[in-house]
């Protein structure tokens, strides 16, 4: 007898159902609210629930033009209400390919459950639900997916991975802290929502962008959407809030970052440069070092203002005046390479306002300072901004090294204690210009020999004159070899 009256009290639901429907469809086409899918999920106004005065929260709804068209809308309910409007309609056995649940407040929503499997679209929304537990079925047709507004807290990491139709998920407004697997199999592309869940962590959905690659994705209210960053995460100290087209931006650097077969640069946000009314730049540093390379890396994303190709065995540095890659380039880090000339640096854009310019402990021997001073052109830089690095390296050293080169060293040089001497175990701080510039020294020596050679011989000779004179005078002969001497028009002086 009862089960009579429920049955009956389930066809006159069924009928007053059917009958708005058709008002439904009248008010949809009206306001022209489209149902195609799955842009949007099956998605109802509060208008369109059911009337507080009938006893069922759910109604049933027919889609026109869409197969299987059979929709149900539930609002206002908590966990009871919602079973007895959902049986209330005869939902287990009425093919309903379209659900949305308006408005419900509950603890859990078990997505395992049997009869969520048919499903091509759900939503809940505008609820308040704190977890969402389980995982979707094998083969659950859901395509679209919407969770909005609902303080949603948590949801099993693998709530969603059987969804192998999914392409339109709506996560926004919740307080999500990490997102859900999504299933990424058959390469499709997803729609996401994920604006106003402001707890995520960026680097979660940073390495969510990663895994599922960051063209499969396409974010709505991507400029409205932020994610928090933790202090750790090294990319964004300055700010807790970051919009999410940064993490996108920091993906898609990743895809340019230079890399090849047996080695991978890492790439990495240096700072936000905001200019008005522009959108922002990201300058970007890029490290290479430790990779083995030979040559610099051809390609460095845009706005790479800094490169380290540390621990190399670079040998010239080309690219730095002749890539326009390079222009960007404000700091150049290349210590510990195999580079033995900056002589193509001559002229380089990079040399006229870098910051700062590492070579340190390379094979550099000959430094034309000319090419490394400021230019007359840029006479109101600071000379402070062009810091240049060359400790280690082995110069060659002489007089000219001791008397210009060291002076110039220890004005320009940040690290000239550090520069050494290839052919003096010396530092070239530490160079003496009286020891280096020895030629002079020598040669005044050789002279000393010469002068002392000559005073002796004319000693010498004075001696002997007089000696001579003195034989002469006493002896009356002249000695040798003064006596085999011929006559010299002068002697008649003597011969007095
Ligand atoms: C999800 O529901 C919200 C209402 O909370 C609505 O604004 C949004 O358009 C829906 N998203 C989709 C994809 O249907
Ligand atoms: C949501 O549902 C509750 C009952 O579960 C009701 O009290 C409340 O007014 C509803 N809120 C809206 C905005 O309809
Ligand atoms: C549900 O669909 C199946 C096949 O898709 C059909 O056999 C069955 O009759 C339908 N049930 C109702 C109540 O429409
Ligand atoms: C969810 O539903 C499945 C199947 O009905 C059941 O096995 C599971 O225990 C439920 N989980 C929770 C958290 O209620
Ligand atoms: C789910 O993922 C979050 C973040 O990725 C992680 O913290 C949590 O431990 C994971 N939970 C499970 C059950 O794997
Ligand atoms: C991105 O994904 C690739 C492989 O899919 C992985 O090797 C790489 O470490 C990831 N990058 C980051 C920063 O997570
Ligand atoms: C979002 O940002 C893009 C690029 O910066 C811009 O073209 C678009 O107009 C913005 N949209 C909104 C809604 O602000
Ligand atoms: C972020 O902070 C850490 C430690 O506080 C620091 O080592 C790192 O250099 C900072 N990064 C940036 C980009 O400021
Ligand atoms: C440079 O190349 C030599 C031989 O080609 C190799 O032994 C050495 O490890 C390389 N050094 C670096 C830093 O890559
Ligand atoms: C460049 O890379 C080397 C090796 O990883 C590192 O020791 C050095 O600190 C880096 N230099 C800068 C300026 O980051
Ligand atoms: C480094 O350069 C020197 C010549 O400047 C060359 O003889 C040597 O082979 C180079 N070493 C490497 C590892 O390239």
């Amino acid at each position: 007898m009862q089960m009579q009256w429920l049955a009956l009290v389930i066809c006159f639901y069924a009928g007053v159902a059917s009958a708005r429907t058709e008002e439904d469809q009248q008010t949809s086409s009206a306001s022209g609210v489209s149902n195609s899918l799955p842009e949007q999920c099956f998605y109802r106004h509060p208008i369109d629930c059911p009337t507080s005065d009938s006893r069922c929260s759910c109604k049933r709804i027919t889609l026109a033009n869409v197969p299987e068209g059979n929709a149900a809308l539930c609002c206002n309910t908590d966990q009871q209400s919602l079973e007895d409007g959902l049986s209330c309609i005869g939902f287990q056995h009425s093919n309903i390919s379209y659900v949305h649940i308006r408005n419900a407040t509950l603890d859990v929503f078990n997505v395992s459950e049997v009869r969520w499997r048919m499903l091509k679209s759900l939503a809940i929304t505008d609820g308040k639900i704190n977890r969402l537990r389980g995982q979707f079925r094998m083969m659950t047709p859901i395509q679209c997916l919407n969770l909005s507004n609902n303080e949603l807290r948590e949801v099993e990491n693998n709530s969603l991975t059987r969804l192998v139709q999914l392409t339109t998920l709506d996560l926004s407004y919740n307080k999500l802290t990490y997102l859900p697997a999504l299933n990424t199999m058959n390469g499709r592309e997803f729609w996401l929502d994920i604006s106003g869940t402001n707890k995520l962590s960026c680097h979660d959905v940073y390495h969510y962008i990663n895994k599922t690659g960051e063209k499969q994705i396409t974010f709505n209210r991507e400029n409205e959407t932020v994610c928090s960053s933790m202090a750790t995460w090294h990319w964004f100290n300055t700010t807790e809030q970051v919009p999410l087209s940064q993490v996108l931006y920091l993906s898609l650097l990743q895809t340019e970052c230079p890399k090849g077969d047996t080695w991978q640069c890492q790439c990495d946000i240096r700072r936000l440069d905001i200019i008005e009314g522009k959108p922002p730049t990201h300058a970007v540093s890029v490290d290479c070092s430790g990779m083995q390379l030979t040559e610099l890396p051809e390609k460095l994303p845009q706005n790479t203002i800094a490169l380290n190709i540390s621990y190399n065995n670079i040998t010239v540095l080309d690219d730095l005046s002749t890539n326009p890659r390079y222009e960007d380039l404000r700091e150049f880090y290349a210590d510990y390479n195999n580079i033995s000339s900056i002589n193509k640096l001559e002229g380089s854009k990079f040399l006229d306002n870098y910051a700062i310019l590492s070579l340190r402990y390379n094979k550099i021997k000959v430094l034309p300072t000319y090419i490394l001073s400021p230019s007359a052109h840029h006479k109101n830089f600071l000379s402070s901004r062009n810091l240049v690095r060359l400790g280690g390296n082995k110069l060659h050293c002489d007089c000219n090294t001791a008397k210009h080169l060291k002076a110039w060293l220890q004005t320009r040089i940040l690290d000239s204690d550090e520069v050494m001497c290839e052919n003096v175990k010396e530092k070239v701080v530490d160079l003496e210009p009286s020891k280096m510039c020895v030629y002079p020294g020598d040669w005044t020596d050789y002279i000393y020999y010469i002068i002392a050679t000559e005073v002796i011989l004319l000693i010498g000779l004075i001696a002997k004159v007089s000696y001579d004179y003195w034989v002469f005078k006493t002896a009356g002969y002249l000695p040798w070899p003064a006596n085999k001497m011929p006559k010299l028009p002068c002697d008649w002086l003597f011969e007095t």
